[in-house]
């Protein structure tokens, strides 16, 4: 072979192989290797395509990652319509839509698929010869716009197919764009974190992203898709039913809606809808129904559609998680870090079973962005655990006659100077001593995970700070039993109980030392890595911004909220003052030799009794551990909880050992 016949057979191998990985990963959910190997591998196709561009393919893996300009989105026709979906919201309705199909075919049984009805954004994509040609978004339903190039970018999407659809010569189909939940939070906190403004749901994201003239923003959104129709294939696809589709997509390399199940009659699929329901909030992605489609594609072909929605298929709704209600006052909460935090109380309403009177605005761009004033009607709705959110204002005549809210310029409990600091979303309060910051931060100071003071609750801070016994952490350490005593509600025995819990919080270390200042940006995880790296607060003084951030696992974010932190004369003289107290300023490191997980990859999941997540990582993470989010071959332990997750049974699947909670304490104690 001449040398560029052996790159070029090499950058074929390294393609075949990462597509392989994104098969396991992405579709099946099975890696078998872990992300820094893929990345390795990954980093080496791109090395020889940057050294032989002439050999770079347009299915690459590489290619996905975007970097063109579409100067404006053409329009595409659709081969046919796409149609929006018809909906029932109750039992009696699906009844009712099978009953309609019964009157064209009387003596028909129907068995159906069913699919969740994930909310993103509807797109039609052509593959010719098994590769990925067009992509384009439904528009208005016969005609899109071309995001073939922000398609492209998606990387659980195969640029090739393999498979039975890869040998048809020309195939569309259809399927959804969309984000999940968690990766919309974290996309969401990394925009306001740069000082953009995030967006106000997962599907607008996806179609804020899909969207994007520059394809190498897209390619740094966590979009992902899945398909659900197969709308033309020459020559014929030989399928009988949906579900051999939806399986021949799945051999194809193109991912089918998670849960899709098959079910023999409309009672089972009424089941499924029932349990989907159940599950909302667990699903991980932003649904509000889930489709019931005719399995037989014959029995399709007989009912035919209206010029709306097909017959052979309904979007059966879940129940209501929205409601209106009126904002009655929009108050202003100040946080442990000063943050001021717009909320709305409403007139109460009953949603899924709770009563809300509350809900969250997040900050002043998303009031300005609502438009919401006081008095307004508005739409909210609770999802979830999460905190209950104005989903728009409702239109009324009134709106325009209520004053435009306006953030204060002064801090509602301090009234110190509130200001919006340059590149932020958030307007804080300046004051470092104001008490509404005070109570918070000291109410963290003491919290479990800090340094852990029992009988520190809220009635006593309050008092604390009301009275200026403590206007700061070192202050708490000279608190007499007798002064203790004197607040209200604090009887002689419990006033001796918090003195001693207090001088007993004295030896806790560093790591929750660390924590418990309330430094921004550092968490108990990296707390634990300034700790173990520095091992007394004397070195971590002397320590530069720079080499913080260099150490692994914390970065320039964490290393910021440090520098700013230690830049305050203020923050130094009560780390004096507290180490003047006898406040254990040391952690015992432990040595490299010690390190007795150093190597080892551990995966968590379900819920653990003794330890938040976050400890659980600690712990492994001291002792030279690494936490890793997705189970494969290469994992040494999974640690199950209650309730655990895939991640249980892809360690079954693998041959991982799954350690319980008394294996892992047992494992992480005997060192
Ligand atoms: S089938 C002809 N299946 O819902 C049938 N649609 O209101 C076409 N959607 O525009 C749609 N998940 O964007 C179908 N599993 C699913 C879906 C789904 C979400 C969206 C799709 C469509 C809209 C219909």
């Amino acid at each position: 072979m001449t040398d560029l016949k052996k790159v070029r057979a090499k950058g074929e191998e390294l393609r075949r192989v990462i597509r392989h990985h994104d098969y396991l990963y992405y579709v099946l959910a099975r890696p078998e290797i872990s992300d820094t190997e893929y990345d390795r591998l990954f980093n080496k196709l791109k090395q020889l395509e940057e050294q032989h561009p002439e050999l770079i393919t347009p299915d690459s893996p590489t290619q996905r990652v975007g970097g063109e300009v579409a100067e404006r989105f053409a329009p595409v026709e659709h081969s046919s319509r796409m149609l929006s979906l018809d909906n029932a919201a109750t039992e009696e309705e699906i009844r009712e839509f099978e009953a309609r199909m019964k009157r064209i075919l009387p003596d028909a049984a129907f068995n159906y698929v069913c699919e969740p009805k994930i909310d993103g954004l509807g797109v039609a994509l052509v593959y010719q010869s098994g590769q990925f040609v067009r992509g384009a978004t439904r528009g208005d339903g016969r005609v899109g716009e071309d995001v073939t190039h922000n398609i492209r970018t998606i990387r659980n999407l195969p640029k090739a197919l393999r498979g039975p659809l890869a040998r048809i010569e020309h195939v569309e189909v259809r399927g959804e764009v969309f984000m999940w939940k968690a990766a919309f939070q974290k996309l969401n906190r990394d925009l306001e974190e740069a000082g953009e403004a995030g967006f106000a749901n997962p599907r607008n994201a996806a179609a804020g992203s899909l969207r994007q003239k520059d394809s190498r923003i897209t390619a740094k959104r966590p979009l992902d898709i899945v398909l659900y129709q197969l709308a033309a294939a020459t020559p014929a696809a030989p399928f009988a039913t949906h579900w051999e589709t939806l399986e021949a997509f799945s051999k194809s390399g193109l991912p089918v809606s998670p849960g899709a199940r098959l079910c023999s009659d409309l009672d089972v699929a009424i089941a499924y809808h029932r349990e989907m329901e159940k599950r909302r909030d667990k699903l991980g992605y932003e649904t509000d129904g889930v489709v019931l489609k005719v399995n037989r594609l014959d029995q399709r072909q007989t009912l035919g559609m209206t010029t709306h929605h097909p017959r052979w298929a309904i979007a059966f709704k879940f129940k209501s998680q929205q409601a209106q209600t009126r904002i009655q006052r929009i108050v202003i909460n100040v946080g442990r870090t000063g943050a001021l935090t717009p909320s709305a109380e409403v007139d109460p309403v009953e949603i899924a079973g709770a009563t809300i009177s509350r809900t969250t605005l997040h900050n002043a761009d998303e009031i300005a962005r609502l438009d919401v004033r006081e008095g307004d009607l508005v739409l909210i709705e609770r999802a979830g655990d999460v905190i209950p959110h104005v989903v728009e204002r409702v239109p009324d005549p009134e709106h325009e006659s209520r004053p435009r809210f306006e953030m204060p310029a002064r801090c509602p409990v301090c009234n110190g100077h509130a200001y919006r600091p340059e590149g932020e979303v958030v307007w804080r309060c300046d004051n470092a001593a104001c008490p509404a910051q005070l109570k918070e931060r000291l109410l963290h100071f003491g919290s479990r995970r800090a340094m852990d003071i029992e009988h520190l609750g809220e009635a006593v801070v309050n008092q604390l700070i009301d009275r200026e016994l403590v206007k700061d952490f070192a202050d708490l350490y000279h608190l007499e039993v007798e002064a203790l005593a004197s607040l209200e509600r604090l009887a002689q025995k419990s006033a001796t109980n918090l003195y001693e819990a207090i001088q007993g919080s004295r030896g806790r270390g560093l790591t929750r030392l660390l924590f418990g200042l309330g430094i921004r940006y550092v968490g108990e995880h990296a707390a634990m890595l300034l700790a173990q790296q520095y091992g007394s607060m004397e070195k971590l003084l002397e320590a530069t911004e720079e080499e913080i951030a260099a150490i692994y696992g914390i970065g320039p974010r964490i290393a910021s909220g440090m520098g700013q932190f230690l830049a305050q004369k203020e923050n130094r003289r009560v780390i004096e003052r507290l180490g003047a107290v006898g406040v254990r300023m040391t952690e015992e490191t432990v040595a490299v030799g010690e390190k007795v997980l150093a190597g080892k990859t551990f995966v968590l999941t379900g819920a653990l009794e003794n330890f938040s997540r976050d400890e659980a990582r600690t712990f492994i993470t001291r002792l030279g551990g690494r936490v890793t989010s997705s189970v494969s071959k290469k994992t040494d332990y999974v640690v199950a909880g209650k309730d655990p997750g895939s991640k249980y049974d892809d360690a079954q699947r693998l041959g991982v050992p799954v350690l319980d909670e008394a294996a892992f304490k047992e494992l992480i104690s005997e060192k």
